[in-house]
């Protein structure tokens, strides 16, 4: 996943150790972290500090331009998905409600569009102050978000309501505003089996018989349904991509190693995607040592595979099946032909000599073919894309009624 973007706005209160823990936190859990920093703050802890926890340089003066061709304010005002200010001083929260940017963090926050959560730390006495109480009501109103303080002993020696929220509740906070909402991961719960890739067949130690999948195709489907929130399991023939991010892998060789590793999968499965070019036929007989070169032609006897679609048709029992049909001639025809030999719910056929897709190639050419007619033309995509229009169109037909 995409790392999220936070700048953490600190200013100068006791309470600063605190923001070095949460710096730390997030930058464990793959938030990408800038630090900002009012001068106060810089005297309870150094910038030095930050930079080591987030691994980036810390912005603690406007005038302290590190990058001649930007200017930091703006820069990191833009680059921000989220600012948090840890912890949010009775002054800075002043300054914030009447539009003040006399330093770096003030600026910097006056020039955001992305929202903002503030971690107040004060005194009790001051943090019911009614200039302060007014303040923190007008930045609500504003749309700022408050993490509220906790009550507790305080560094004053003041028992109450001012003590900084805990950097693991501030940071729960965080996650939550970035957690996808349902319609972002409509896939979420569901367990997603994609194959992808040609299958080898062996001819003897030092040939086999394949055919040109890359595998692209398969792996887009596999990163889109992770994407829509499914629990994914790629299942690969031999080709050289990298593992999607948070997609379980498991390798395969041939069509009966693919056919054992997606049937040991299939009953627990909500979807399966067979993106992957499984071969029809294999040699019949595999040769222990390399075969010799003979006077003449030779000829090898193939058999057949099992065709694995087709066993999965016959046996779902509520899965969602969806092959794809790599074709060169009446590509329409003759996927509608697999959707129903198959018992697929859905083919997505291809025309295999379109020089926009099918093998190889970065983008596809293709139609998703339903029950009861349904069809769908997509046009030359690249395959990550058409991936998720075709996962978003399915989920929105089988899941979202
Ligand atoms: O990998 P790329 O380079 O990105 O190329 C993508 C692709 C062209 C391989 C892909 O888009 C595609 O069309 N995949 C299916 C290729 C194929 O085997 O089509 P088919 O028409 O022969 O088979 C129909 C369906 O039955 C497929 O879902 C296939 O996985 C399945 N099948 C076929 C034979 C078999 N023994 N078992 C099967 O499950």
């Amino acid at each position: 996943m995409e790392k999220k973007k936070i700048v953490v706005a600190v200013t100068g209160g006791i309470a600063v150790y605190k923001a070095v823990t949460l710096v730390s936190r997030l930058v464990q859990d793959q938030y990408d972290v800038r630090v900002i920093m009012t001068p106060s703050a810089t005297k309870f802890v150094t910038p030095l500090t930050f930079q080591v926890m987030s691994k980036n340089d810390v912005y603690t003066d406007t005038f302290d331009e590190k990058v001649s061709s930007e200017i930091a304010h703006i820069a990191l005002s833009d680059w921000a998905d989220a600012f948090v200010i840890v912890p949010a001083t009775a002054n800075v929260i002043g300054k914030l409600a009447n539009g003040i940017a006399d330093e770096m963090v003030t600026t910097t926050l006056l020039a955001t569009q992305a929202p903002v959560f503030i971690a107040p730390a004060m005194n009790v006495d001051m943090y019911a102050n009614r200039a302060v109480v007014r303040n923190m009501e007008r930045l609500r109103e504003d749309g700022y978000r408050f993490i509220e303080p906790d009550d507790g002993y305080l560094a004053c020696g003041y028992v109450g309501k001012g003590r900084l929220a805990e950097p693991e509740h501030i940071k729960e906070v965080l996650d939550a505003h970035f957690e996808p909402s349902d319609a972002d991961v409509p896939l979420r719960g569901k367990r997603v089996v994609v194959t992808a890739g040609p299958t080898l067949e062996r001819i003897d130690p030092v040939r086999y018989v394949s055919n040109f999948s890359s595998g692209k195709m398969g792996f887009a489907m596999a990163t889109a349904a992770r994407d829509l929130g499914a629990d994914v399991t790629l299942i690969a023939g031999p080709v050289s991509l990298e593992t999607p991010d948070g997609v379980t892998r498991i390798d395969v060789e041939s069509a009966a190693d693919m056919f054992e590793a997606v049937i040991s999968r299939f009953d627990e499965a909500d979807l399966v995607v067979k993106s992957a070019a499984v071969a029809d036929y294999r040699p019949a007989v595999v040769a222990d040592q390399k075969m010799k070169k003979q006077e003449g032609d030779a000829s090898i006897p193939l058999e057949r595979t099992t065709d694995i679609l087709k066993t999965l048709g016959e046996r779902k029992k509520g899965q969602l099946l969806v092959g794809f049909a790599a074709e060169t001639n009446d590509a329409i025809a003759y996927g509608r032909g697999k959707l129903e030999k198959k018992n697929a719910d859905y083919i997505i056929v291809n025309d295999v000599t379109n020089p926009e897709g099918g093998f190889g190639s970065d983008t596809n050419v293709v139609t998703l073919l339903g029950k009861e007619g349904f069809e769908h033309d997509y046009p030359a995509t690249e395959k990550e894309q058409l991936a998720r229009l075709i996962l978003r169109e399915i989920v929105a037909r089988e899941w979202s009624m």
